[in-house]
């Protein structure tokens, strides 16, 4: 039996045995037709998407009903509440707190290599990502929420521990899961709370999701929005982030072009925000061939409605379909030496790039996609001004899978800080980090 949590090992041992091949596979028991082929897999994404439902029962039991979950009308629903809020943000503002947040975050990460950590701390990178989010969309500090972050994470990974079983296994291998699940499901809703009793000002995408959640016509909850929200939108980028480290680290050369060019747009304005980052082009480079390398999302579930022929292969109704973006991003057809991190201009070009794929596309394509670019670019900006990055180990990484993409014992990278001239790191809150 695979183990939910060592799915990704899984993958990448696909990706390299039967590079550019869909398989046919067996997941505890139940069929699978796994996708590794780009086309394919824009097939069943975008060309016959109205054929093949998200198949996300486990997401779901674990943290509601959203729109990330529902198909149909229940998807549209949500989709038409919340996307245009993710897509038309403020870039500068984006860029503001990334910068602020990510200080806080790089400092604390060169304290605790300076104590002895071999590791990065992935909390200190969730506590970023979320302040962002929570800040940009909602208009308070995270910090003031009260709402704990680990809970989530401890829902997303009984999520995902149920990702793999099938139907009416569930109850016989996770006992022990499911006794836990209602009390912690219940705590995190009630930390949601705040943001239905008043103590969170309602601004417009709040104020429409109260809306929407008390019209009887809707069955939208506030909460299962929120929580998927924060586990979508925090937990993608902050992996994201830890394979970017460990990238830089393992290309110093790459790392010091890079952060020379970074110090030469801190220096054209103290204040820079997106409009410099959106020429930062070889950044732009190397974020895509992180997301490329180590897609945080590395599989995506989706089920047949009706039968179909995917190549050789004949689809009937209700076969599971997954589509491995760690296969299709690693197909030797479509890139020379795809395992190799290509910082030579060609990383977004061509089709399966990181950017363009580990988003998803089609119609259910990632929600916040621009704005993750946005915050991861600059997120990346602030570290390489702040910090030098090591490996700790030479080791290839072991993978672990709870909803998102990380590296068995986390990322083994050293931080330390460089020092400069200390008005050129100034941000726009005022804080200084040497
Ligand atoms: C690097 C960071 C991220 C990655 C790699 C990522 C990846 C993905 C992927 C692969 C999906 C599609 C799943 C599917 O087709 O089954 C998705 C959906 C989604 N993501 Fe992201 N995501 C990231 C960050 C974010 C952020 C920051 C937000 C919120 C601001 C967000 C909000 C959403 C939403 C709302 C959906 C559901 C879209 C729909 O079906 O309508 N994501 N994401």
């Amino acid at each position: 039996m695979i183990r939910s949590a060592d799915i990704c090992n899984h993958l990448y041992r696909l990706a390299r045995e039967r590079n550019g091949e869909n398989v046919e596979i067996e997941l505890n028991g139940v069929p699978v037709l796994l996708l590794q082929r780009h086309e394919d897999a824009d097939h069943v994404l975008r060309a016959r998407s109205d054929n093949y439902r998200k198949n996300m029962a486990w997401f779901r039991q674990a943290l509601g009903a959203s729109r990330f979950s529902e198909d149909g009308e229940a998807w549209r629903i949500r989709q038409a509440l919340t996307h245009g809020y993710f897509t038309r943000f403020d870039r500068e503002q984006t860029c503001t707190l990334a910068r602020r947040y990510a200080t806080q975050a790089v400092d604390r990460l060169m304290r605790d290599s300076a104590g002895g950590a071999t590791a990065l701390d992935d909390g200190v990178l969730r506590t970023m990502t979320v302040s962002v989010l929570v800040e940009n969309f909602f208009g308070i500090p995270y910090a003031q929420t009260g709402i704990d972050l680990q809970r989530i994470a401890e829902l997303m990974e009984y999520g995902s521990a149920y990702s793999f079983v099938p139907s009416g296994e569930t109850g016989r291998l996770y006992l022990d899961g499911l006794r836990h699940l209602p009390a912690l499901r219940r705590r995190v809703l009630e930390d949601l709370r705040i943001f239905r009793d008043g103590s969170v000002p309602a601004g417009p995408m709040l104020h429409d999701m109260l809306v929407a959640d008390a019209d009887p016509a809707s069955d939208v909850v506030l909460e299962h929005e929120l929580l998927t929200f924060f586990a979508a939108g925090a937990e993608t980028s902050a992996a994201t982030a830890g394979w970017a480290l460990y990238l830089l680290a393992r290309r110093p050369q790459v790392q010091e072009r890079l952060r020379q060019q970074a110090e030469r747009i801190a220096s054209s304005n103290e204040d820079w925000g997106w409009s410099e980052l959106a020429t930062f082009d070889d950044l732009a480079d190397f974020l895509s061939e992180t997301l490329r390398l180590f897609p945080p999302t590395p599989i995506i579930a989706r089920l047949a409605i009706g039968p179909d022929r995917i190549g050789p292969h004949d689809i009937a109704a209700d076969q599971n379909v997954l589509i491995s973006f760690v296969g299709i991003q690693h197909d030797a057809r479509l890139r020379p030496d795809p395992w190799s991190l290509h910082a030579d201009g060609t990383a977004r070009k061509g089709a399966a790039t990181g950017v363009n794929t580990a988003f998803s596309f089609g119609p259910r394509i990632c929600g916040g996609k621009h704005f993750a670019l946005v915050e991861l670019m600059a997120f990346l900006t602030v570290f390489l001004l702040h910090a030098r990055f090591e490996l700790t180990t030479q080791d290839e990484p072991r993978y672990h899978w709870k909803a998102q993409m990380l590296r068995e014992g986390g990322q083994p990278v050293r931080v330390i800080p460089i020092s400069r001239p200390v008005d050129a790191l100034a941000t726009r809150s005022g804080s200084v980090v040497a």
